[in-house]
């Protein structure tokens, strides 16, 4: 079930009924080049739109949440697509985000539990913080639970918008770790869920 508020945002698993709104904002993400945070990325617009590979599509993410057929250094993860309701009725795709499960040796020092995105065309408007807030609710409701008592976030440093949203968010800066040149240090937070 939905998790309805006020202003109609809501995280919803990724299903077939949106599809078609899932598509038009994997485009415009494809068309933003320079960014590097996002699977959606590497997906196949055209195969995107072909009911069979679509429906592939969604049992993978059932797959990696269920854990079955994890590639090596995958720990299971649930997805949920970001989505608000439109004055007449319509679902917008907004963001995506993933939860990971566990922390395995790369998410403690550079991915952490939780990745997200937001459609270039829904930017600076304030999705990305309530993104994260809905997502912290997720986990306190055990969907999913985690491995911890708080989450992992972690950020570039020169992501100064993913900087704000965890700190907004409660986030308390942990460490910062070296990446690979010239990736920028990786910020560390702990964020409270409960
Ligand atoms: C990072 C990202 C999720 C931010 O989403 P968003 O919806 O624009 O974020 P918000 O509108 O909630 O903005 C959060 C804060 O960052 C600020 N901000 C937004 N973009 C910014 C930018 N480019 N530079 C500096 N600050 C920025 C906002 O002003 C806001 O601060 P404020 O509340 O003090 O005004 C989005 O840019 C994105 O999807 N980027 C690519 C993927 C990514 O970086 N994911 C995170 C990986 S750690």
């Amino acid at each position: 079930m939905a998790d309805m508020r006020e202003n109609s945002l809501f995280l919803l698993k990724a299903q077939a009924t949106y599809q078609k709104a899932f598509i038009e904002a994997v485009a415009e993400l494809q068309a933003l080049e320079h960014d590097r945070y996002y699977v959606e990325q590497n997906l196949d617009i055209e195969q995107l739109k072909q009911k069979r590979f679509f429906k592939d599509y969604l049992k993978k993410i059932k797959q990696q949440e269920s854990g079955s057929n994890l590639p090596i250094c995958r720990v299971p993860q649930t997805v949920y697509w970001l989505m608000e309701k439109q004055a007449d009725g319509q679902l917008i795709w907004i963001g995506r985000v993933a939860i990971r499960h566990q922390l395995n040796e790369n998410l403690r020092r550079i991915g952490g539990h939780i990745g997200y995105v937001i459609r270039p065309s829904a930017r600076h408007q304030g999705y990305g913080c309530q993104l994260l807030d809905l997502t912290l609710e997720k986990i306190c409701q055990g969907q999913p639970k985690i491995d911890t008592e708080q989450a992992l976030l972690t950020c570039d440093e020169t992501n100064l918008a993913s900087k704000k949203i965890i700190e907004k968010n409660g986030g308390i800066f942990s460490s910062s770790s070296e990446q690979e040149a010239p990736l920028p240090r990786k910020l560390l937070y702990w964020v409270p869920y409960t």
